[in-house]
């Protein structure tokens, strides 16, 4: 049988879980802080923890972080810049901004999520592929993973060949999303621009973090399957260097 590769940590609370993988990133960083490090990131609920861990250790340190790039997995489509709900508010106010008022030397404008008001989602696509390659690619990929297991906004039956695109949100991620949106599906944009599972994949380490025991059926099936169309998430075996850090509840086995 052939086997694939994925580094399991299991950790005792999402608190645990996040602050290790805010460790985990920190030293990655450290290990380029001279060079230019290209750090892609996920928004949802699962994200907060790290990315709040990650801005104390960064805090503490007296790192220089001119040369921190980051990029975003997606955005929704269409969406306006300006728009509270769109995932570029969402970083500007909540990553972006508090990253750069640490005075480290973080600058904003090395901060990337495709463009969800463009006139065109092909070109913006394409520019959002340019752009990851103008940078050199990226060196760590930060996941979240759907409850039907999409990374991104790659849905069930994405293509591994696929790159940054236009998708249309699957019944249950707009379920899943319209927390953000007033509790109304409704206002959930159809739409997204996301980077591809090939994008995704030629990133040089990955980290995919998973809390809750809404997440546990999911991670079953992760562990349990090869990589296949019907679960996105699986196609990350493929990769070299991909670690996936669980909560207990995520998990749903005992640790021993
Ligand atoms: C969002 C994204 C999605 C989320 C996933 C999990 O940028 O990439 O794949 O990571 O839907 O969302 P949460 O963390 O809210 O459960």
């Amino acid at each position: 049988m052939k086997s694939y590769n994925l580094t399991l940590s299991v950790f005792p609370s999402y608190e645990e879980m996040s602050k290790r993988a805010a460790l985990f990133v920190f030293k990655e960083f450290i290990k380029k802080e001279v060079k230019k490090f290209v750090l892609g990131l996920a928004t949802g609920s699962t994200q907060i923890g790290f990315r709040q861990e990650f801005l104390k250790l960064l805090k503490k340190s007296s790192l220089c972080l001119k040369n921190l790039y980051l990029v975003n997995l997606d955005e929704y489509w269409p969406i306006k810049k300006g728009n509270p709900q769109s995932y570029f508010q969402e970083m500007k106010q909540n990553f972006w901004q508090p990253l750069e008022n640490l005075k480290l030397g973080f600058n904003q404008k090395n901060a990337f999520i495709p463009n969800g008001e463009g006139k065109n989602p092909k070109i913006c696509a394409l520019e959002y592929e340019e752009t990851i390659k103008k940078l050199g690619g990226i060196d760590l990929q930060m996941l979240g993973v759907g409850i039907e297991g999409h990374i991104g906004f790659n849905e069930k039956g994405s293509s591994l060949f696929s790159k940054t695109r236009l998708v249309t949100l699957s019944p249950s991620t707009i379920e899943a999303n319209k927390r953000f949106f007033l509790g109304n599906k409704n206002l959930v944009p159809k739409k997204a621009l996301t980077m591809g599972i090939a994008t995704i994949l030629k990133a040089k380490k990955i980290l995919l973090l998973a809390n809750g025991e809404k997440k546990q059926a999911i991670i079953k099936r992760l562990i349990k399957e090869p990589p296949n169309k019907n679960l996105p998430a699986s196609f990350l075996k493929l990769h070299k260097m991909v670690f996936f850090f669980l909560d207990k509840d995520a998990y749903g086995e005992k640790l021993t």
